[in-house]
């Protein structure tokens, strides 16, 4: 696939980096080319660096792994959009992109397309290594398109995570936010570390 990465940090390079040893090609869309974080992801194979516009153009999906409230001006700099799907891995924890409660929900108002939350709940660590013990973690996304929940899959099976569990539509969304603020609440705030992650077993 052609995936546009908006947000070059933490989350977004530990992702581009596992989608790019698969093959993809990575198009990072940045606010400046010269000087954006991240810029080490340009030695990972297929991989390029564009304007967001550009990025946005040369791709069919796009991840969002920015701060919630930059959304607004992401969407001023995307372009056309239709037919693609984006893949909403933010989390309003401090600061929510009001009046919006979360950026999937932004996105489904602003624009025509696709759009699915996942890559939200856990630690980019867990983005870059889902294996604990030889086993590979869980993932899980929410929201109403289903062919943008398949991509989500396929591309959290691409990023080594053992399965992305359906989280419901867009009234799970916020419940998904959530979610991640329990794995912050454990790893940060109680103290466990961020090497931790959750998977569901089943019997
Ligand atoms: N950190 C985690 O473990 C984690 C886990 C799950 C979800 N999340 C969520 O993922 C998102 C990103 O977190 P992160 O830790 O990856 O952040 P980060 O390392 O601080 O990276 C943020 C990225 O967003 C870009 N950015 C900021 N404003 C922008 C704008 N207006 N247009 C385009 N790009 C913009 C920054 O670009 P510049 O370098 O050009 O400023 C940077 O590449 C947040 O919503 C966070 O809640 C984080």
């Amino acid at each position: 696939m052609n995936i546009a990465i908006i947000g070059t940090g933490n989350v977004g390079g530990a992702l581009a980096t596992n989608w790019s040893k698969k093959g993809h090609n990575i198009n990072l869309g940045v606010q400046d080319v010269n000087n954006f974080k991240g810029q080490d992801l340009l030695k990972n194979e297929n991989t390029r660096v564009y304007s967001i516009r550009d990025a946005v153009e040369k791709s069919e999906v796009i991840l969002i792994a920015t701060p919630p409230t930059a959304i607004f001006n992401i969407l001023e700099q995307m372009g056309d959009v239709s037919g693609k799907t984006i893949i909403d891995a933010t989390n309003a924890v401090m600061k929510s992109p009001e009046p919006y409660k979360t950026v999937y929900h932004a996105l489904v108002d602003k624009t025509n397309t696709e759009v699915v939350k996942c890559f939200n709940t856990t630690g980019y660590e867990n983005m870059l290594n889902p294996i604990y013990n030889g086993e590979a973690i869980d993932m899980f996304m929410a929201g109403d398109s289903e062919k943008a929940k398949a991509i989500a899959l396929q591309l959290s099976t691409d990023a080594g995570f053992g399965s992305c569990i359906d989280f419901g539509k867009s009234d799970k969304v916020e419940l998904l936010e959530k979610f991640a603020l329990s794995w912050i609440n454990l790893a940060i705030m109680q103290g466990h570390g961020r090497n931790m992650a959750f998977k569901v077993v089943r019997r």
